[in-house]
């Protein structure tokens, strides 16, 4: 066994067939024990209903390798969590958090020469995600159901990776008010798509979405958390009942406040403030934390005085902290590491 050849450093964010997936199934009221299998395909009746009816929910938490070559992962009990909590709300059986862990250990340890080596940049992302596998044809929930993991060796999610990225306001809204936005379900991105498209075609990296009730306070992305820093030096984090909980985010809050002594307000923000804002950022797993130097909303540009060179000063001491911890060059806080091998 040894590492693959790959140019990990200019990777960027892609799929990977990797050596293992693990599956478990749920048939007749139970999981079973779970498997590791070479296949990558999944093969699934026509009315099954995920297929039919979206009835999915996924994750996603990275493995790093570290200077003495171990493997870790960080919180990925809060994956579990979350997970737990999305497949309750999509009316699926939820996947025993310590089953989670266990099948998280076994991929990682399955496909280790796929994890990137220390310093290259680059981290080995697991997708665990769940779906309803039985036949169903009326709206109704599956009885029978498959959870795997895959994982993929990536690189930074938004090109450039630590340089600031332009980013558009949606005409569309991801979620809606007593929706789902608040889960990790994979109907949200295919809510995302159109406006994803339209954003990419018009030159923006990413879409910032507003309230769906009032359309004036800020949200989150398509696929991270949105933070600011006020011309206080305050971290500002956007806060509403229709925003993903990002593992990376409330991390983020936490730093701020232990590691870098800020003051965070967690409050609704609206949309107007950020004109008076320092900085932006966008956080998530595959984001890590990546600066936002202007926003678009129709005619309305917003540019940050952080500039589109490079970080401001927040986001970049956020960023050092995280990716510090992640990568066993600081401490971490109690239970944030999970060690694989
Ligand atoms: N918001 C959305 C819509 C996401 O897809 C993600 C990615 O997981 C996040 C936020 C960030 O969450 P986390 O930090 O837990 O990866
Ligand atoms: C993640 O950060 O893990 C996500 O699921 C975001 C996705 C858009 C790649």
């Amino acid at each position: 066994m040894a590492k693959k050849d790959l140019d990990w450093a200019n990777i960027g964010f892609a799929y990977h067939v990797t050596d293992k997936r693990y599956v478990s199934n749920y048939k007749d009221g139970k999981w079973d024990a779970g498997t590791l299998i070479d296949d990558p395909n999944v093969t699934l009746n026509e009315s099954a209903c995920v297929l039919q009816y979206c009835q999915q929910v996924f994750e996603g938490l990275k493995a790093y390798t570290w200077e003495d070559g171990s493997v870790v992962c960080f919180r990925p009990d809060l994956n579990a969590d979350r997970i737990y909590e999305s497949a309750q709300r999509i009316e699926m059986p939820p996947f025993p958090k310590e089953q989670f862990i266990d099948a998280v250990d076994q991929v990682v340890k399955a496909n280790i020469d796929w994890v990137p080596p220390y310093g290259s940049g680059a981290s080995l992302y697991l997708r665990p995600y769940e779906f309803g596998t039985g036949v169903v044809i009326g709206v109704k929930p599956a009885t029978e159901y498959q959870f795997r993991i895959f994982t993929t060796p990536v690189g930074p999610y938004y090109k450039g990776g630590a340089t600031p990225i332009a980013i558009l306001v949606s005409d569309f809204d991801r979620a809606a008010p007593r929706g789902t936005g608040s889960v990790k379900a994979g109907l949200n991105y295919a809510m995302s798509l159109h406006s994803s498209v339209l954003a990419h075609q018009a030159g923006y990296a990413e879409n910032l979405y507003l309230d769906p009730a009032t359309r004036s306070y800020v949200e989150e992305t398509g696929g991270s958390n949105a933070i600011f820093v006020d011309a206080d030096g305050k971290l500002v984090v956007p806060k509403s009942p229709s925003i993903l909980p990002s593992i990376t985010r409330r991390s983020i809050v936490y730093i701020a406040e232990h590691y870098l002594h800020l003051t965070v307000d967690e409050r609704p923000v609206k949309f107007e403030e950020i004109k008076g804002f320092k900085e932006c950022g966008l956080c998530g797993t595959a984001a890590v934390i990546s600066p936002v130097g202007r926003i678009v909303n129709g005619e309305e540009e917003i540019l940050l005085p952080s500039g589109m060179e490079k970080a401001g000063e927040v986001i970049g001491e956020l960023y050092n902290t995280i990716t510090g911890i992640q990568s066993g060059k600081i401490e971490a806080p109690e239970g944030w590491i999970h060690h694989v091998c």
